[in-house]
């Protein structure tokens, strides 16, 4: 494998060459002339296993090249690529700026088979020449569900609170993939924030007990493949709850 993976990198012009686990990514840069065009930061991940699998990279806001070519095989039969399914970035769902106003490209890779190495190579073309980013995946290796949806926090029993959300929709094969789910809570302590983790949960709700009356606590949740492939799914929207004052 090693061998493979140097034999590779030697044949390539290369800016960056990271062996991390399974995981290989090669940058490579081409320019007639000046500067080498910047390359795309490509990040893939299997929304849906095993079914929705996407590759995300932003768009550079200065001097974007004229148009990228995305195509991906598997990594031991790189005669037989294929096209991924393109799609720009979309300035008025962007607009919905989770971190800035990145703009940014989606492609998605369907029908990937299990257990199965792959290659996808996105190369950048500017006028002056060409950049690609290469990124091998294993799809079990990039699960990553959409964060659980309709968290609600209530007021349960004396003292409780009752904790419930639902599977994010997009994971779409909960009766044979399952998820599990932790709870993430927060609350200040005199100006210290103080973190409680929880979970695994099978289901899609949990009781806490031992809450302190009158403080607020923030909840959120995140999804993860039950058998624990991939990682756990980016928080979900935060809600607030302040455990009720019993009355004397
Ligand atoms: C995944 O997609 C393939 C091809 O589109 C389809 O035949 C299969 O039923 C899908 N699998 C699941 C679990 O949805
Ligand atoms: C952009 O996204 C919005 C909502 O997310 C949608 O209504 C609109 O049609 C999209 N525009 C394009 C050009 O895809
Ligand atoms: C989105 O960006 C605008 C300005 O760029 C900012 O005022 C706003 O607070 C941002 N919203 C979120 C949810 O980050
Ligand atoms: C990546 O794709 C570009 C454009 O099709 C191609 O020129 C380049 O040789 C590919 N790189 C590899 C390592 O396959
Ligand atoms: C998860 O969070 C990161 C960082 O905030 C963000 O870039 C990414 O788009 C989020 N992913 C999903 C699926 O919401
Ligand atoms: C929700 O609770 C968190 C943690 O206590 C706090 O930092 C945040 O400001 C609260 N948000 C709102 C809208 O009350």
């Amino acid at each position: 494998m090693a061998a493979m993976f140097g034999s590779v990198c030697g044949t390539l012009t290369l800016l960056m060459c990271v062996l991390g686990g399974q995981a290989l990514d090669l940058l490579r840069a081409t320019a007639t002339s000046g500067n080498p065009p910047s390359t795309p930061m490509v990040h893939c991940w299997c929304a849906s296993y095993p079914n929705l699998t996407l590759c995300s990279w932003p768009e550079p806001a200065l001097s974007p090249p004229t148009h990228y070519i995305t195509t991906y095989s598997e990594r031991h039969n790189q005669l037989a690529t294929r096209q991924c399914h393109l799609t720009p970035p979309n300035s008025s769902s962007s607009a919905l700026n989770s971190s800035s106003s990145e703009q940014l490209w989606h492609c998605h890779l369907p029908n990937l088979k299990l257990l199965t190495d792959y290659i996808i190579n996105v190369t950048a073309v500017y006028s002056g020449g060409s950049s690609s980013h290469l990124a091998s995946f294993m799809l079990e290796d990039i699960v990553k569900p959409d964060p659980p949806v309709d968290v609600r926090v209530s007021p349960h029993n004396i003292r409780n609170l009752l904790v419930e959300w639902s599977p994010p929709p997009t994971w779409a094969n909960l009766d044979i993939f399952p998820l599990k789910y932790q709870i993430m809570y927060q609350w200040e302590n005199r100006g210290t924030p103080k973190f409680v983790n929880l979970g695994p949960f099978e289901s899609t709700k949990a009781e806490l007990k031992g809450l302190t009356p009158g403080k607020v606590y923030q909840f959120q949740v995140c999804a993860k493949e039950l058998l624990g492939l991939g990682e756990c799914s980016n928080w979900s929207s935060p809600v607030n709850i302040t455990i009720p004052r019993t009355k004397p």
